[in-house]
């Protein structure tokens, strides 16, 4: 027996053999079927058996079977979908058969073990299920069950080579889609190409996160970005977003969908998305520059060109709330609102990480500190671009524009203001400042010790190792002396008072406590979120802020013993 699903009061078992290849055995189910019940029918295909009580069943008959059939399946697990007996057939025999469906097995096992597809997800790997393929000569798209929640389809690629099937980018794989508007897939579904015909070809990767996948590509002669999410549902709200913002200008426009459908016709969401590639600079590169001009002259004041590129995207964010986001409603709501956000994150942090009596110490400074903002007033709600970073911000010249936004962004009537988003660049400028500091000092640090691939990574790597896994013990820290020695300490206030011009030049006028709050609440989303992830290098960052937020003048013992010690980070790898 492989499984049994339960949806309602409908119950499904299925039967093979194998425990691995999990062919379909239509005549075990047979003998199951000839001695059971009534009530119970097999499914066409044979291989599952279906288990229902009479529809006419009254509550009390009901409420007897929920309490015989016991709380696990209380919760209802909702029937998945079920591939036809067969269906991931490699021209070959039975055994070919056999082999490909439990390669395809191994793989989706393999990658989502790997963290690549769900991070969080502590998950047996039996428990993998393929629901549908698609074969593409050499590639095979996936569509698996995620364990834990089973609800949601992980959407995984891998190439054939050398008789062996091998993790694939999901982004590449879907390059020759664009040649044909409908793919059957092996279970019956349809993956289908919504935009211009023609062809679609690879120019470089971008990026490959645990959500996403993302090629530069060429659509016929439109340079373009390619953008295939790791779980199918997730594209809906960007290409929501993306669509209504069209007009603003301050986003690309879609130009293909690539979208499925379950056969049931129970799951319809875009695979990926096709956007125009914006042209320009990353916003990043740009205040990178202006970080190290302020450096080399000793002034952290900002020059006439960076105020005027800071005054043009925070007109941009303005311009993004102003534009009219269905269904935009203008509105204010208190600020204590958006208190159980920031406590639930600070309980994250709390849960993931064996502190030391610092570190809780800061973080009950932080709750306490975010009630008695949230006691003082309400917050302009509207749209907002919900995941501002420096390299969602693309600069071309005088024109910005923005990529990526986040599923809150503007969709609801409770949507956050733009001082969200002020707040969330006010913090990707505090980041990028010091991990370049950190960075910078750490190189020549590394420079006496032979260590010849002095690249950002081999840092931030020595970094981390140093700071999360303290061979030595809980006395010393490497950061400290990094960013604190004599030489460095000139650096670290130009740094400082770099950073505050960039904010204030950003959000303009008096920050006041909602500005306050939400960059307090945006510090911890970045905790929880590297902290969750096992981050650590970029959780690191995010203590060092909260301790200099918290605890100002504490002359960096804070930081330094705040930072939790190695050990309870490993459980999380
Ligand atoms: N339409 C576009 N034009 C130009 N550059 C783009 C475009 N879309 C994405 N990029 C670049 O590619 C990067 C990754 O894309 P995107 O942010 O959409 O994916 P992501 O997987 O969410 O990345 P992350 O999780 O790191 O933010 C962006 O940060 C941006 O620099
Ligand atoms: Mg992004």
């Amino acid at each position: 027996m492989a499984e049994d699903r339960q949806a309602g009061l409908l119950c499904g078992i299925e039967f093979v053999t194998g425990s691995d290849s999990r062919e379909p055995a239509p005549e075990l189910a047979a003998r199951a079927l000839a001695r059971a019940a009534l009530g119970v029918r097999a499914t066409p295909g044979g291989q599952i058996i279906r288990l229902a009580p009479p529809f006419v069943i009254d509550e009390a008959g009901a409420a007897r079977r929920h309490r015989e059939v016991g709380p696990g399946h209380q919760r209802g697990m909702p029937m998945r979908p079920c591939p036809a007996p067969g269906s991931f057939l490699r021209p070959g025999g039975a055994t070919e058969q056999q082999k490909s469906h439990q390669a395809l097995r191994e793989l989706a096992a393999g990658m989502l073990e790997h963290g690549r597809a769900y991070p969080r997800t502590d998950f047996d790997r039996g428990k993998v299920s393929i629901t549908d393929s698609l074969r593409l000569g050499d590639t095979v798209l996936l569509w698996a069950t995620v364990p834990g929640q089973p609800e949601r389809l992980a959407f995984l690629a891998g190439r054939w080579q050398q008789g062996r099937l091998v993790p694939a980018s999901t982004a590449t794989a879907m390059l020759s889609l664009a040649g044909r508007a409908y793919w059957h897939t092996a279970a019956g579904g349809t993956v289908s190409w919504h935009g211009p015909r023609g062809r679609l070809w690879l120019v470089e990767k971008v990026s490959g996160t645990a959500t996403n996948d993302v090629v530069r590509v060429q659509l016929g002669d439109a340079p373009a970005m390619l953008k295939a999410y790791r779980l199918i549902g997730d594209g809906w709200a960007e290409h929501r977003i993306l669509t209504a913002a069209a007009r603003s200008q301050l986003a690309p426009r879609v130009l293909a969908v690539i979208g499925y459908s379950h056969a049931g016709g129970t799951v319809q969401a875009p695979l990926a998305l096709v956007t125009e590639a914006l042209t320009g600079q990353t916003l990043d590169v740009l205040l990178r520059r202006s970080l190290e001009r302020a450096w080399q002259t000793g002034r952290s004041e900002l020059s006439d060109t960076d105020r005027a590129l800071l005054g043009r995207v925070s007109q941009a964010v303005r311009a993004w709330h102003g534009s009219p986001l269905p269904p935009h409603r203008a509105a204010r709501q208190p600020l204590a609102t958006r208190l159980p956000e920031v406590l639930a994150d600070i309980g994250a942090v709390r849960r993931f990480l064996g502190l030391t009596a610092e570190g809780h110490r800061l973080l009950d400074l932080a709750a306490s500190r975010a009630a008695t903002l949230c006691a003082s007033g309400d917050l302009g709600t509207g749209p907002a671009h919900g995941d501002l970073h420096l390299s969602h911000v693309l600069v071309d010249g005088s024109q910005i524009g923005f990529v990526d936004p986040a599923a809150s962004a503007g969709l609801s009537a409770s949507a956050p203001a733009p001082l969200e988003d002020f707040a969330a660049l006010r913090r990707a400028v505090e980041c990028m400042c010091l991990d370049v500091h950190v960075t910078e000092r750490a190189a020549g640090w590394l420079a006496g010790k032979a260590d010849p691939g002095r690249t950002r990574r081999g840092v931030s790597l020595a970094l981390q190792a140093a700071a999360w896994a303290d061979p030595v013990g809980p006395g010393r820290d490497l950061w400290a002396p990094l960013i604190h020695d004599s030489q460095s300490a000139a650096a670290a206030r130009i740094a400082d008072e770099w950073c505050a011009n960039v904010g204030a030049t950003l959000a303009g006028g008096d920050p006041g406590p909602a500005a306050d709050l939400l960059y307090l609440a945006r510090l911890m989303h970045d905790l929880r979120y590297h902290t969750e992830r096992a981050r650590t290098y970029h959780a690191g960052l995010a203590w060092w802020h909260l301790s200099r937020l918290l605890m100002p003048g504490d002359g960096g013992a804070a930081e330094r013993t705040a930072v939790p010690r190695g050990g309870q980070i490993g459980e999380y790898h």
